[in-house]
């Protein structure tokens, strides 16, 4: 949540900081600023609304300056306008700071300021911060020193960045909570909130760790505890390429990523599957298998889409592994008391690896004692760093908000995981082969149903203009409904709800009529014909249906108004293929509503305040 991207060096700062922004955007982007010096002095242009529109002000300047800072933003404190933009300033507009996160006192901090005579322009927690540090630099401290001691009188979570007027040689930067890594260069150096905006510059590194405040000038970097330890920090490859962060000819990201889950599904599995021992090979978990499968009780936390999988990881994982498995929203697990004995497991599932209620739970969870996993997708992220071991899904950088090919990518991990146990358990060699050749085969399939993206559009086209949709599915695919409706939400703010089919008659039913759109997720699998029932009692009451069927299933042609035919598999894959075409019909709804489909209202990538 909130880009941030700051250079010093011998570049000019402003098209690199604007370039670095639109490549951060989709953290957040309901407004943006820049702030940098120039022998001239100091200049801060902030403006609501997208990179673009900052773009289109700043190209008509010809503006030059070798540091500067810049940032995207997600709104929490003060609604998105030009003055709540960041960077925030002091009155004598030489001291400037841009920040992701929240600070939870700045109430507290701000009534001190306001009585020392400090005026206050924004409605945002930001602008605390800037005075505070304005009140350390007025007692002559240098500006490394006044940030540190500023942020030893705050609560809360921020990645900031800061530059000074009287120091304008240097950038000084802080993490609590919020990701904020250093890129090196060559007689330059880079500050960002993620990886993505570095790697045109630069493939060397520093991710910074919570409670850490560094000083870059254009030669050096130095890194300090913001209580006053130094540390000396390792400097990492980013392997991040500029084509997988490049819409590569598509529309838009969504799109491409969707069209991509073939090749993402063979790089979540390569060299993982071992087909003759009918079992799969986790190197992240190398030392931990046994310990693993000894677990009383395994725990799956996350948030959004990647909640959505870990349902799917519950049915996998008791069907194969017995071993009794609960599911927990992050954000509640967070703040309840868990029990957790030290001979569970948690497993916490993010694709960014950043959500700060997945990285909270993970906190509380690792004071109980249990063995705590992780499954992330962005490799180094803050969550991957805190987990005991875990398991990268490697489905390359995902930029489109809502997530999709990181939703198929954690199922495939799932099931390797689910695989990986149930072998050293009950599941004989033969079972276990059958699972593998049925991933192997598993982004062949996707390239089929991708074929029916047409026809999917064609769909779109008739049920666009619906108010509400209700997505039904059990077992297995129950979670892919949950997820179906939260796809059309996210980007095409048409209300939906995911239901277990068999739950429609407790509730939703009332609402069908012949402007109520049903998806029915109906696959051949054990509960089919408790579907069609389902199914049967819609149509009684003139709902509209969709259905996504097996390709060998003609029966309910007749039934529904359309089926979506998919290719078949095992029940535990059957959600990774059941899924895409659900994506697809969100994603065209969104389009034909003439909606931003990689950037849709109030919402964010990678959401790091709670
Ligand atoms: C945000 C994103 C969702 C994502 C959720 C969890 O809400 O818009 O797409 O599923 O965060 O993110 P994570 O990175 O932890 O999987």
């Amino acid at each position: 949540m909130c880009g941030i991207v700051g250079y010093i060096g011998d570049q000019n700062c402003v098209p690199l900081i604007l370039e670095g922004l639109k490549r951060l955007e989709y953290r957040g982007y309901d407004s943006t600023g820049i702030a940098y010096f120039n022998g001239d002095g100091s200049n801060v242009i902030k403006k609501k609304g997208k990179v673009s529109i900052l773009d289109n002000i700043i190209n008509g300047r010809k503006l030059k300056a070798n540091i500067g800072v810049g940032h995207t933003r997600w709104a929490t404190h003060g609604e998105p306008n030009d003055v709540n933009a960041h960077p925030h300033f002091n009155a004598s507009k030489n001291l400037y700071l841009i920040h992701n996160g929240i600070i939870e006192n700045y109430q507290v901090i701000k009534k001190k300021l306001l009585d020392e005579g400090y005026e206050f322009i924004t409605e945002t927690d930001t602008e605390t911060l800037v005075h505070l540090i304005d009140s350390y630099i007025k007692k002559d401290m240098s500006l490394f020193d006044s940030v540190r001691y500023a942020l030893n009188e705050i609560n809360g979570t921020y990645g900031i960045v800061v530059i000074y007027e009287n120091e304008p040689d240097k950038i000084v930067v802080a993490k609590n909570g919020s990701p904020l890594v250093l890129g090196l260069g060559e007689g330059e150096n880079f500050v960002a909130s993620d990886v993505n905006a570095l790697i045109e510059h630069t493939s060397k590194c520093i991710f910074l760790e919570d409670g850490e405040i560094a000083e870059i000038t254009k030669e050096s970097y130095r890194v300090k505890t913001i209580e006053d330890e130094t540390i000396s920090k390792e400097i990492e490859e980013i392997t991040v390429e500029l084509d997988e962060i490049s819409k590569g000819g598509y529309p838009h990201f969504m799109l491409k990523e969707i069209m991509e889950q073939p090749e993402s599904l063979r790089n979540s599995m390569r060299g993982r599957l071992l087909l003759d021992d009918g079992t799969t090979k986790l190197g992240g978990l190398q030392g931990f298998e046994q310990r693993l499968a000894d677990s009383k009780r395994i725990i799956l936390s996350a948030c959004g889409t990647s909640w959505h999988a870990a349902l799917v990881g519950e049915y996998m994982i008791e069907q194969f592994c017995g071993i009794p498995v609960e599911v927990e929203y992050a954000s509640e697990f967070r703040y309840r008391n868990p029990l957790i004995d030290p001979e569970d497991t948690v497993i916490f599932i993010s694709q960014s690896g950043e959500t700060a209620d997945t990285l909270a739970a993970l906190k509380e969870s690792k004071r109980r004692g249990p063995l705590v996993l992780g499954v992330c997708n962005v490799v180094g992220s803050s969550i991957a760093r805190a987990t005991d071991a875990g398991v990268y899904i490697h489905a390359g950088p995902e930029i489109g908000v809502a997530s999709t090919k990181a939703f198929t990518s954690q199922l495939i991990v799932l099931a390797q995981i689910t695989l990986l146990i149930a072998r050293m358990k009950n599941l004989s060699n033969a079972d276990g082969k059958e699972i593998i050749k049925a991933m192997q085969d598993i982004p062949a399939k996707i390239e089929e149903i991708l074929k029916l993206n047409d026809e999917i559009e064609k769909i779109a086209e008739e049920f666009k203009d619906a108010k509400n949709f209700l997505y039904l599915g059990r077992g297995y695919n129950f979670p892919v409904a949950l997820e179906g409706a939260l796809k059309l939400k996210e980007i095409s703010y048409i209300h939906a709800e995911g239901y277990p089919a068999a739950e429609m008659k407790h509730g939703p039913i009332a609402l069908i009529d012949e402007n109520m759109p049903a998806v029915f997720i109906a696959p051949q699998d054990a509960i089919y014909e408790k579907v069609v029932s389902n199914i049967e009692e819609v149509k009684a009451r003139n709902g509209r249906i969709i259905a996504i069927v097996s390709e060998s299933d003609d029966k309910l042609d007749d039934l529904v108004d359309y089926t979506i035919k998919i290719p078949e598999t095992t029940a535990m894959l059957l959600p990774i293929l059941t899924v895409i075409p659900l994506q697809l019909l969100a994603y065209h709804v969104a389009v034909k509503k003439g909606l931003d489909v990689d950037q849709p209202r109030n919402l964010a990538k990678s959401v790091t305040v709670e």
